[in-house]
């Protein structure tokens, strides 16, 4: 059992000390925010993720876990300071390290015995020489302080199962006695450990999500290829999928990648390439397809519509992927500003992400046109002029096609995430536009005296 100090309780940090204090680790957690500790010693995540709640309560009852504002006591006497705070992106595309130096340098001003500092946080390649660095120079004690890399792949959503159940921990150290306490720290876990230096755990932590990325962006733009051709992207995604050498993950086309990481993670890499004089083509790529994706189907429906002005459109889905209430990098954040400059009314309905929609887009009246969250589907789709899927959460897959015929004033559907059959929509009389597949025939709007019918 090892003494471990978490420096930020976002997804990373959180969820990494929950993990350790499951495993046993004696674990405090240490947020700027005193509101945010106050919650989480009563048992309540900041942050929706599946399982989470349940392991504070348990490990925070069981005293193995702690939550505090004062990290020099949290820090003075830690075998290891785990860094999650975010590294988020600037404008030129660079990660903003301001957190970083802040924690590193509370680190040097409190530790008062030999600690291994491990940053998780996603960095540039180079940044944990310069954190070690740091450390050493605003050292007060006379102790032994390094820097290890061990970055973090999990899923928003499944990120304490993504944790516990890694399909491999990456160890980036530069001596001996690093390597060998992180290796002990994880032998709980009973997890394959890859240990290299540290500049290539922090190169792993980039390279594998751009690869993703680009996996994904690649499969985008292929369906915008099979459109035109009249080839339907999820029957040659399942036929690449038995290609070992592909895999049958991360092949689903769609409106694009969005989250904390893969937008953040291509345009950083890109950048520290451009930095070293290198032109990242592939991930460049990758970013560009993914521009175009997010608003394809909202160009789509305004050729299709000339304009929504005084219609009424129901969107499905916010947030960024379902299991999650975060919308960073969601493509409602961009078709959403674009329907209302034209006069849409929105009725948005997301199981979790409305609250934080609103507070971007506060229900009510927005520019020309107006947007109004509701709590359940029927509720968006009754009378609308047309539909958006944007994420695709279990209800919104449980919404039947006949109930889109049903309720719609014109049953016209624009779905993102590709989750119906076409020949389901067709047999229901929907007017179907998905992602990488031909649509339906063209339908047309139901009188008000045919809706009341069809209603009762
Ligand atoms: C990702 C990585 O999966 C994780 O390993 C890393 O640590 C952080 O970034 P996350 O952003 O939580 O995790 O979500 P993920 O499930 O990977 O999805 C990212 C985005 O890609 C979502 O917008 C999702 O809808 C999209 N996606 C994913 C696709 O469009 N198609 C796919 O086939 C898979």
């Amino acid at each position: 059992m090892y003494k471990i100090a978490v420096a930020g309780t976002g997804y990373v940090g959180l969820v990494a000390g929950v993990c350790f204090a499951e495993k046993g680790h004696q674990v405090t957690c240490v947020d700027i925010d005193e509101k945010k500790v106050e919650l989480m010693k009563s048992g309540v995540s900041p942050i929706y993720e599946y399982g989470l709640e349940e392991l504070m309560q348990k490990n925070y009852a069981s005293t193995r876990l702690d939550y505090t504002t004062d990290y020099q006591t949290a820090y003075r006497d830690a075998d290891a300071i785990f860094i999650g705070v975010g590294t988020p992106e600037q404008p030129d595309g660079s990660a903003n390290l301001s957190y970083i130096a802040t924690v590193a340098r509370q680190i040097a001003e409190s530790v008062e015995k030999d600690c291994l500092v491990v940053v998780k946080s996603t960095v540039p390649v180079g940044t944990n020489d310069k954190v070690e660095q740091f450390i050493q120079d605003f050292l007060i004690n006379d102790v032994k302080v390094e820097v290890a890399s061990n970055p973090e792949f999990l899923a928003q959503g499944s990120a304490v199962h993504d944790t516990l159940h890694a399909e491999r921990i990456i160890i980036g150290t530069e001596s001996k006695w690093a390597e060998e306490l992180l290796t002990k720290i994880y032998e709980p876990f009973n997890l394959p450990i890859v240990s290299v230096n540290r500049r290539s755990a922090e190169m792993i932590k980039y390279a594998s999500n751009d690869f993703l990325a680009l996996k994904i962006s690649y499969m985008n733009d292929i369906a915008n290829l099979c459109e035109l051709v009249g080839a339907d992207i999820q029957d040659v995604a399942r036929g690449m999928s038995f290609d070992e050498r592909i895999g049958s993950k991360f092949l689903s086309a769609g409106i694009g990648f969005g989250g904390s990481c893969f937008p953040k993670d291509t345009k950083a890499l890109e950048y520290i390439a451009r930095q070293n004089g290198y032109e990242l083509k592939t991930v460049k790529a990758a970013i560009d397809v993914n521009k175009e994706q997010k608003t394809i189907l909202f160009k789509k429906a305004s050729k299709r519509l000339i304009t929504f002005n005084g219609l009424k459109v129901a969107v499905l889905g916010l947030t960024f992927k379902p299991g999650t209430d975060d919308l960073r990098e969601a493509a409602s954040l961009e078709n959403i500003p674009l329907l209302l400059k034209q006069g849409a009314d929105i009725y948005a309905y997301d199981p979790v992400g409305s609250p934080n929609f609103a507070k971007v887009h506060p229900e009510g009246k927005d520019g020309k046109g107006s947007i109004t969250y509701v709590s359940n589907i029927e509720h968006a789709l009754d009378g609308a002029n047309v539909c958006f899927i944007f994420t695709e959460w279990g209800e919104v897959k449980a919404v039947t096609p006949e109930t889109y015929g049903k309720l719609m004033r014109t049953p016209l559907v624009y779905d993102g995430r590709n989750i119906y059959s076409v020949k389901d929509m067709e047999d229901a009389g929907i007017e179907y536009h998905s992602i990488g597949r031909e649509p339906t025939k063209r339908v047309l709007r139901k009188e008000s005296k045919q809706l009341e019918s069809i209603k009762s």
